[in-house]
């Protein structure tokens, strides 16, 4: 059958309308995006447009899910237990870490892919920096190369891979850094479902979500090199949360000693309506519902104490059992994509550009955290926000979650680090810790009994 017909067939053929003007080169990569559209698939979606989760019926029937909480009070577990199990599979050299960063961070106004923000408050590191400074001294720590696997999307994927090179891969030895791209789903006319066009050589094309994270991990050839190298466990974090304490050896302890195949890391939502994931549990499987997929109502609801009986709220740090990753990887074709509606510019059928003020298209998203009901055991785990959640999501100014706060959380805790070890730090002074001089409380306090600091201008402890 010619591409023609089988546009034809699934109500596409005007894909081809500006083909014959096209260079041989134009036409190729054309086709090439082209080859990449799984047509089936997007008519199913088309298909079953009204046949969505009805989101306010589960939440309805959502209860909080069983967790860790911060006193840590557990009939089966404690929390040292936890460390020290932890710590031994970081030490086995059983860890990798996975960083999704494919989103296009359109609220937070920069144009570059987010992981170059420079969000160090004195150091002004990027988030990559930060990330694989961390990284770099929990390996010190545990005298054991801990690989960085990158998720970057076509979107950020050219940018990011020219900033690692450019920057030496910010420290890390060439075998643990591996940027992978995830795939791409098209953007489609809201009222005709037709493929939207971005120029009259290409597709309105976005990252497919980072739900795409398990076809990419396989498609890349991840998986299997991590099991080469003895990985088996993924710890996953956003690039986005400057405070995330990767590969955090309580919460891997917490993940091997409940056997838990997918293990989630929460805080206690500040309020109802906060744009967090609600970690919850329905017939007796934890999963997360979205926040614009919360009713009101629901997420007002209190307990018998007054606090918020949806309280868990997502903060994106998952541990992962990679055999549970290959064994879903059959079935991530099965994980429900989300549909978002959003304003696309594409080109009408002269060609000519158009930008529309209103949502004008639908974009389709897998969640990556829809894995969490197909787990046998999942496991959820309080952390306290100020010490490890603060997202960079929009620009400053936004009353929450922007540049601004997630410095001055990361100030405030390092503040608290060199309080609690008997530091005086004048109000008026910032100080920012590199984790090569230390990673958490006890290391500060054995640099302090060192060292005799007095602190009389803003400074970068390193
Ligand atoms: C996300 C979570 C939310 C959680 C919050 C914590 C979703 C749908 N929701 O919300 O439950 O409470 O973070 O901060 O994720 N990304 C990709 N590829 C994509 C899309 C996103 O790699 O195709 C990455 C982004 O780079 C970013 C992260 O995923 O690091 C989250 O994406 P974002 O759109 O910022 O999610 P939120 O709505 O903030």
């Amino acid at each position: 059958m010619s591409l023609k017909e089988d546009l034809t067939r699934f109500g596409q053929a005007h894909l081809l309308r500006f083909e014959s003007q096209l260079t041989a080169d134009q036409r190729e990569r054309f086709r090439q995006q082209l080859a990449q559209i799984d047509f089936p698939q997007l008519q199913r979606l088309l298909a079953n447009q009204d046949e969505t989760v009805d989101w306010s019926a589960l939440a309805r029937s959502a209860v909080p899910p069983p967790a860790v909480r911060l006193d840590r009070q557990h009939p089966d577990f404690n929390s040292q237990q936890a460390v020290e199990t932890g710590r031994q599979a970081l030490a086995d050299g059983r860890v990798g870490l996975i960083l999704v960063a494919g989103g296009q961070g359109t609220r937070l106004g920069f144009d570059q892919p987010k992981g170059l923000f420079p969000i160090g408050p004195i150091s002004q590191r990027t988030l990559f920096q930060m990330h694989c400074d961390r990284l770099l001294a929990l390996s010190r720590r545990y005298q054991v190369s801990i690989p960085l696997f990158v998720m970057t999307s076509p979107a950020t994927d050219a940018a990011t891979r020219a900033y690692f090179e450019e920057n030496d891969r910010c420290g890390l030895a060439e075998e643990d850094l591996i940027i992978f791209c995830q795939g791409s789903m098209p953007a489609v006319d809201a009222a005709t479902g037709r493929i939207l066009m971005a120029t009259t050589s290409s597709l309105a094309l976005s990252p497919d979500g980072h739900g795409g994270l398990v076809a990419a991990l396989e498609r890349h050839g991840c998986l299997e090199q991590a099991k080469q190298r003895g990985i088996d466990l993924f710890t996953y974090a956003q690039v986005d949360n400057p405070l995330a304490e990767l590969c955090n050896a309580e919460l891997i302890g917490y993940h091997l000693l409940s056997r838990s195949q997918l293990t989630t890391h929460v805080v206690k939502k500040r309020f109802a309506k906060e744009k967090v994931g609600n970690v919850v549990s329905v017939d007796g499987k934890v999963q997360i519902i979205e926040y614009s997929d919360l009713p009101d109502t629901v997420a007002e609801q209190r307990d018998a104490a007054g606090e918020l009986k949806l309280w868990a709220g997502n903060i994106a740090v998952h541990v992962f059992d990679r055999t549970f990753l290959e064994s879903v990887v059959a079935s991530a074709d099965g994980l429900p994509f989300h549909r978002a509606s959003k304003v696309v510019p594409f080109i009408d059928e002269v060609g000519k550009l158009v930008e529309p003020q209103t949502a004008n298209a639908i974009k389709f998203e897998r969640f990556v955290f829809d894995l969490l009901p197909l787990a046998e055991r999942a496991f959820v785990v309080e952390g306290d926000a100020s010490q490890v959640f603060a997202p960079v999501k929009n620009a400053n100014g936004a009353a929450v979650d922007t540049p601004n706060t997630a410095q001055t959380a990361l100030l405030n805790l390092h503040r608290d680090w060199l309080t609690a070890a008997g530091a005086h730090v004048p109000d008026s002074l910032r100080v920012e810790i590199h984790p090569h001089w230390a990673l958490d409380a006890d290391d500060t306090k054995r640099q302090l009994a060192e060292l005799d600091i007095a602190f009389e201008a803003d400074t970068f402890l390193r």
